[in-house]
């Protein structure tokens, strides 16, 4: 199969600023072709021919053949029994609390180390995050805090939404016999997971609801899109409902309740199903391009790497490593310098200025992995020469 590399090429427009505020690039503008981004888009070859497919049909449309073909091969591919292409994985989120009657008043507990993208739902639906830290072991939502809260919670959650990190597997089984005990409803956010495994079952698929986002970094993508899935076949029906603006089944569109604009276009379907029948050497060549920054970096004593669970799989989306002792911001300018995108790990939601009213319940872990982490280049498109001669530039500004 003919594979094709489109990578962008202009910036976004915007000062890249460090966490101090100094500017890393002013780089407006500036053609970037080369770049090696954090994870740039992978066609497969077959997006254009399936696209102009769509066009042959005409359903330029939220529905048709791919949006369908798109639904059945993540089912095949995860296990999950039902599926529904939507907008976004934020989108996917949303249907899930609305399906699960979780609105206004309501506390929702979830991972505090994640992006914003797991947690905006629950504010659209005027519902209260609660944020859980990680633990050592996953970097994610650590079980043990978990059910701390929910013995000593004087009001309980409606339900938990746990992100699995940079694509790497929370503590999912515990995690679910907790929620299972404490009878709240469990949302896996596998926004970045896609492909991920816990005990050989694919993250997205132990909770009551799980989303997958296909947005344009992601280890699949469809320029933006999402997918809600589920077990549960009158939930998705429900969700397909409030996707497409809750008609009732009337000729002039009666309406009893209010609902959302949030299928999938045909057009951008045809894009995933090309994207999925590369999936698994997409994972396999995340996980290469993490080992080789494991060969190259393995023995530098002031990095460790974000570990794996044992019995799990993780689809490594993102290189992600903590400095002991090192000022990262060295390093990031100076992969800058060299047109290498990196990122520090995400701002946990509890110290986001957004959410300063917000409940957590935390233990330093998160905000230490945030104080010292960064995510590397791991796109793709990369080569082992690409990533050896990043980690020599990393080897080169380890400094206090
Ligand atoms: C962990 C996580 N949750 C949710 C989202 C939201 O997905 P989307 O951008 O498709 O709305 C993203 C990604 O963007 C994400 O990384």
């Amino acid at each position: 199969m003919s594979e094709k590399n489109i990578t962008l090429t202009k910036s976004e427009g915007v000062p890249t600023r460090a966490k101090d505020g100094s500017i890393l690039s002013q780089n407006q503008n500036i053609v970037k072709s080369d770049r090696k981004f954090l994870s740039a888009p992978h066609m497969s070859g077959n997006e254009l021919k399936y696209i102009e497919k769509v066009f042959e049909s005409n359903y330029i449309a939220p529905l048709g053949e791919y949006v369908n073909r798109f639904e059945q091969s993540i089912k095949e591919y995860t296990g999950a029994k039902n599926a529904l292409a939507v907008t976004s994985g934020t989108a996917a989120l949303h249907l899930a609390l609305r399906v699960l009657g979780i609105g206004k008043g309501d506390d929702v507990l979830a991972s505090s180390f994640t992006f914003i993208g797991s947690i905006n739902a629950i504010i659209y639906q005027g519902a209260n995050p609660v944020f859980i830290d990680s633990d050592k072991q996953s970097w994610n939502l650590s079980p043990k805090l978990l059910n701390k809260y929910l013995c000593e919670c004087e009001k309980k959650p409606r339900a938990l939404i746990v992100t699995h990190l940079y694509g790497m597997c929370a503590d999912i089984e515990k995690i679910k016999t907790i929620c299972d005990t404490h009878g709240i409803y469990l949302i896996e956010d596998a926004a970045e997971s896609l492909g991920a495994t816990f005990d050989g079952k694919h993250t997205g698929t132990f909770g009551d609801f799980g989303i997958y986002s296909f947005n344009g970094n992601k280890i699949l993508t469809t320029s933006g899109g999402g997918m809600l899935v589920s077990d549960n076949e009158e939930w998705i029906q429900k969700a397909k409902f409030y996707s497409t603006q809750a008609k009732e089944p009337y000729i002039h569109y009666e309406h009893l309740e209010y609902g959302y604009n949030y299928r999938m276009s045909n057009v951008l379907a045809a894009i995933g199903v090309a994207q999925m029948e590369v999936i698994e050497d997409r994972v396999l060549k995340k996980r290469e391009i993490f080992e080789w920054y494991k060969k190259y970096l393995g023995d530098v004593e002031e990095i460790t790497f974000m570990p794996e669970l044992q019995n799990s799989r993780g689809n490594r989306w993102l290189t992600a490593m903590i400095f002991e002792k090192v000022n990262y911001n060295n390093i990031m300018k100076a992969l800058e310098d060299i047109n290498v995108e990196s990122r520090p790990l995400w701002k946990p939601m509890h110290m986001q200025p957004v959410f300063k009213d917000a409940k957590s319940v935390v233990d330093g872990v998160s905000e230490e992995l945030y104080n010292h982490g960064l995510c590397v280049a791991s796109s793709t498109i990369m080569t082992e020469d690409d990533v050896k001669m990043i980690c020599e530039v990393i080897k080169d500004n380890l400094e206090e």
